[in-house]
């Protein structure tokens, strides 16, 4: 926007929030090396029954997009100013390619979760990929990138927008956080709105292939058709049932997870004992990600109101809100991560290699401490960012 009108705030804006997304970016990648140090130390056995459908892909995001980031991440750091076409045109090619790394993350992450186009080699030591492109037409896949890259969308939306509060709250109020919050808020919407309402077909999708895990999400013992949905609901594992069910509406459960009112859903007690995920750890995780996204539609909601009719500014309780809102998104998409990836256990790769199979065959109190030292690491590298970035906002007060 700056490249075409030379409006200041626009590159105000742009260098303020390049600068928060140039912290979060060194540190994303120095997570992400770790847990390639991971696969080899924790997961030997996943990683050679894998490899050969992992490595593709995994090239493919190497080659493709992280060399496309890396090489526009160094151009925006390093081009002058007045290089202003370049500089838009590297931060474009930026955003593209952390796009386009989810993807191949997520192909990876989907062929685990529903496994196509592979054979099984004839010792049955691993899978051997046969058709590359049913890896990239695999249905999980797009469920998954759609709905991931929509949770970091809002989750954006809503960092950019409790920061904006904090300095509307400080008095601050000047363009380029009104033009932030204004961008923020509608992108908050969009997203907010459209998660639920893609979640829910997602829900049906992940409940015809995994049924173990549908049935989980809203904790279904018995199978039934036209089965409630409970609003106050305490799953019990040790019983098989739930020791509390209230205020139960009629056919809702079959509804979100099959598509109708009536639709039968298998029950977790009629599924293979030794295949259950856990049972309430996915449960909570589901209602809480599922709360946390009626929560966000409100709140962003009530933010583009308060901005239309003038009020924002003033509205101290909304501002605090927004401020303290901002660990809520970090927090619905790792539950939403919890039920995608614990809800598939006992399954590393689904139907075909057991968690317990794909550790490393060392000493499990190897396995212990290096995940301790790796979980210390990241744990520094998150008091790291976070101090940062704070610093960055609260420095922010003259935005340069
Ligand atoms: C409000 C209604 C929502 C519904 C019905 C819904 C549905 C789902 C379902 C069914 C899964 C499990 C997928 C699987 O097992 O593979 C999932 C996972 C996930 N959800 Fe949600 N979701 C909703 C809201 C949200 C919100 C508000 C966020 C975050 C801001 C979010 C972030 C995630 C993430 C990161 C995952 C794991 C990655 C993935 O499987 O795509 N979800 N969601």
């Amino acid at each position: 926007m700056y490249y075409k009108n030379k409006d200041e705030n626009w590159r105000k804006m742009a260098d303020f929030w390049g600068r928060i997304f140039k912290i979060n970016f060194a540190i994303g990648l120095v997570s992400g090396l770790t847990l390639t140090f991971q696969l080899g130390t924790n997961w030997g056995a996943y990683a050679e029954f894998m490899g050969d459908v992992f490595g593709p892909p995994l090239a493919v995001e190497a080659l493709l997009a992280f060399f496309l980031e890396g090489t526009f991440f160094g151009a925006w750091i390093f081009l002058n100013r007045d290089r202003q076409k370049l500089k838009a045109f590297s931060m474009w090619m930026v955003a593209l390619g952390t796009n386009i790394s989810s993807l191949w993350i997520i192909i990876a992450n989907g062929f685990m979760q529903h496994p196509v186009g592979y054979n099984m080699a004839a010792d049955g030591s691993k899978v051997v990929m046969t058709d590359f492109l049913a890896l990239i037409t695999n249905g999980y896949v797009w469920y998954m990138m759609v709905h991931t890259l929509l949770a970091a969308y809002l989750l954006t939306a809503f960092l950019m927008m409790g920061i904006c509060a904090y300095h509307f709250l400080k008095g601050n109020n000047n363009e380029v956080f009104k033009k932030s919050f204004s961008i923020a808020v509608a992108i908050a919407l969009v997203t907010a709105v459209v998660l639920p309402v893609l979640g829910h077909g997602y829900a049906q999708y992940v409940t015809e292939l995994q049924p173990a895990k549908g049935a989980a999400m809203d904790a279904i013992w018995e199978t039934g058709s036209g089965e409630p949905m409970y609003l106050i609901q305490i799953p019990d594992s040790s019983t098989g049932s739930n020791s509390v069910q209230l205020l139960g509406i009629p056919g809702l459960a079959s509804f979100l997870y099959t598509g109708s009112f009536s639709g039968t859903i298998t029950g977790l007690n009629q599924l293979p004992h030794d295949e259950l995920p856990p049972v309430e750890m996915i449960f909570w995780s589901f209602r809480l990600m599922t709360i946390l996204g009626s929560l966000f539609i409100i709140e962003a909601l009530l933010g583009l109101y308060l901005q239309k009719s003038g009020k924002l500014y003033t509205s101290d309780k909304y501002l605090k809100l927004m401020m303290w809102s901002i660990p809520l998104p970090y927090i619905s998409i790792t539950a939403g991560w919890i039920v995608a990836e614990v809800g598939r256990q006992p399954w590393i790769v689904y139907g075909l290699l057991k968690t317990a199979n794909g550790i490393s065959s060392v000493p499990i109190s190897d396995v212990l401490l290096s995940i301790t030292l790796i979980s210390a690491f990241y744990l520094i590298l998150m008091i790291f960012e976070i101090y940062l970035i704070k610093k960055t906002v609260v420095n922010a007060t003259g935005v340069e």
